[in-house]
This record gives structure tokens, C-alpha cells and sequence, in this order.
């Protein structure tokens, strides 16, 4: 049996976040400019969100470029700036029904991505089968330290009192705050961190780490994290016990 065909139809994570990790190193492996990872990359990208919404994933939500990549060499970074202009096609979106987010420090993007992300964003804003979010120039830091920001000045202005604060009000200022926390976090490429990536949404978020370079993750690659999700046992800081009573309440 594939993965797929063992995958328990009726528990899907709702929310899955991936950290695509790996395209620099698959390049460099096959003697290639490390730009052609981003190239194929970009593919994967597209097939694997045709797969999460054939899955019944309701929000993808993809580490596309961190705060920290402005780091990175400023050909790599123009390259990479080039890709995502080229590649936002809302047609991909309009066929698969698929709404268009994203989240992060988006003026710090060049003004005609930022006008073609807007754009997308607007023509797709009705769909409901889905939702892809892309994180660009984000960070979890920048996002909370904007946060922390924004409740400050409602505190300043008299709108709220700060003993009002609470877990929802904060969940509430975050750019993520029109979709539930992700339940799943998949990370391809090897390495076994977070690299500043929905710390705060990922409080009880199931990790999956994977060796799989992404421009190799495939549709099994996928599932193959979905069915190891599917495995475990989310406690909330609950006993065993108590999980067990409480699915025996429900059924
Ligand atoms: C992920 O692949 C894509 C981005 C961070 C933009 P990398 O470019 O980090 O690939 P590796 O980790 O160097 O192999
Ligand atoms: C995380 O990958 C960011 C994205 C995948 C967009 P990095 O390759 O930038 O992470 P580090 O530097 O290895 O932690
Ligand atoms: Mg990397």
C-alpha cells in the first residue's frame, strides 16, 4: 500500500506549515549554480499544493524567504526575488480554487512584487477550498516584535488596557491571525530547527523532520509525514488518559 492509501481520510491536519529546506545543497550535489535549486523548488512548490488541496488540506503555509535571507549574497537574493516575481501566477490559483495569502514584511519586497502579490491576493480572496500562504521576509520575531508594537500604541491611545492582554488578544495582531495554528510543521533538508519560523503558532504543533532536499518532496514525501502526524498522540499537556476519555466522549 502507498502512503496515500494508508492515510486515515478523515484526519487530515487541517493546518500544515513547511519549512522548504534543501535547495541550495541538491544543487550543489549535481555541480549546479545553487539558483537551480530555487528553480526546481518553485515546481515542487506548485505540485505540492495541488496535492494539499486533493488531500483536503485546508491552509498551507510555506517558509518562503526569512528576515535572515536578506543575509544571503545579493545575487542569490536578486535571483530568488526574480523567481518569486515570475512565479506568482493567480491562474494556478483561480484553477485550483485555491485563496492567496501571505505573510511577513512584504514592503520590504520590491514594489512590483509587492503590487503582484496585492493583486493576487484581491482576485482570490473568495475561494474557500483552500488557502495558500506564503511567508516572505518574515520571521516569527519581526512578527511578534510588531505585535507587541501595535498593542502598545491601542495600550498608548486608551483603546485597550494593558491588563486586558491576553493569549487570544496577541494570536489576534500576529499576521497569522485569519487561520488556526498548523498542526503539522514538516521541515525537509536535514537540519532539526525552527530558523525563526511560527514559534509562537507552533506551541503544540506536531514537528516532522525529513532528509529530503526539497526540490525533491514529493506527494509520498508528504504523506509519509502525514501518516507519522496521524501516529501520534497530541496531549495538550493532558495525561494519556484523559485524551483517551475525552475521544470516547466525542464518539
Ligand atoms: C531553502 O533552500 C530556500 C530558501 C531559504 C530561500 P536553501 O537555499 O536554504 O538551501 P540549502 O539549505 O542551502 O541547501
Ligand atoms: C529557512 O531556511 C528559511 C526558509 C526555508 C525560507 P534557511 O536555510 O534560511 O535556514 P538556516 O539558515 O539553515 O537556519
Ligand atoms: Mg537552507
Amino acid at each position: 500500500m502507498t502512503y496515500q492509501e494508508q492515510l486515515d481520510k478523515s484526519r487530515i491536519p487541517q493546518h500544515v506549515a513547511i519549512i522548504m529546506d534543501g535547495n541550495g545543497r541538491w544543487a550543489e550535489q549535481r555541480g549546479k549554480q545553487r539558483t537551480e535549486g530555487h528553480i526546481r523548488g518553485v515546481e515542487v512548490v506548485r505540485k505540492i499544493m495541488e496535492n494539499a488541496v486533493e488531500l483536503g488540506i485546508k491552509y498551507l503555509t510555506l517558509y518562503t524567504f526569512s528576515t535572515e535571507n536578506w543575509n544571503r549574497p545579493e545575487q542569490e537574493v536578486t535571483a530568488l526575488m526574480g523567481l518569486l516575481f515570475k512565479n506568482i501566477e493567480e491562474d494556478v490559483f483561480i484553477k485550483n480554487q485555491v485563496r492567496f495569502r501571505v505573510i511577513g514584511d512584504i514592503g520590504r519586497l520590491p514594489a512590483p512584487i509587492q503590487a503582484k502579490l496585492n493583486e493576487c491576493m484581491e482576485h482570490t480572496k473568495d475561494f474557500d477550498r483552500s488557502c495558500m500562504v506564503l511567508a516572505l521576509s518574515y520571521s516569527s520575531r519581526w512578527e511578534i516584535t510588531r505585535a507587541a508594537r501595535i498593542l502598545a500604541e491601542k495600550a498608548v491611545n486608551g483603546e485597550i488596557n494593558p491588563s486586558d492582554i491576553d493569549e487570544s488578544m496577541v494570536s489576534g495582531v500576529l499576521n497569522t491571525n485569519f487561520m488556526p495554528d498548523p498542526d503539522l510543521l514538516i521541515r525537509t533538508g536535514g537540519e532539526i530547527r525552527l530558523s525563526n519560523y511560527l514559534l509562537w503558532q507552533s506551541a503544540y504543533t506536531e514537528l516532522y523532520f525529513c532528509d529530503t532536499f526539497w526540490p525533491d518532496f514529493n506527494m509520498e514525501e508528504l504523506c509519509k509525514a502525514i501518516l507519522t502526524y496521524q501516529k501520534r498522540e497530541r496531549r495538550f499537556g493532558k495525561t494519556g488518559a484523559q485524551v483517551a476519555e475525552e475521544k470516547q466522549n466525542q464518539n
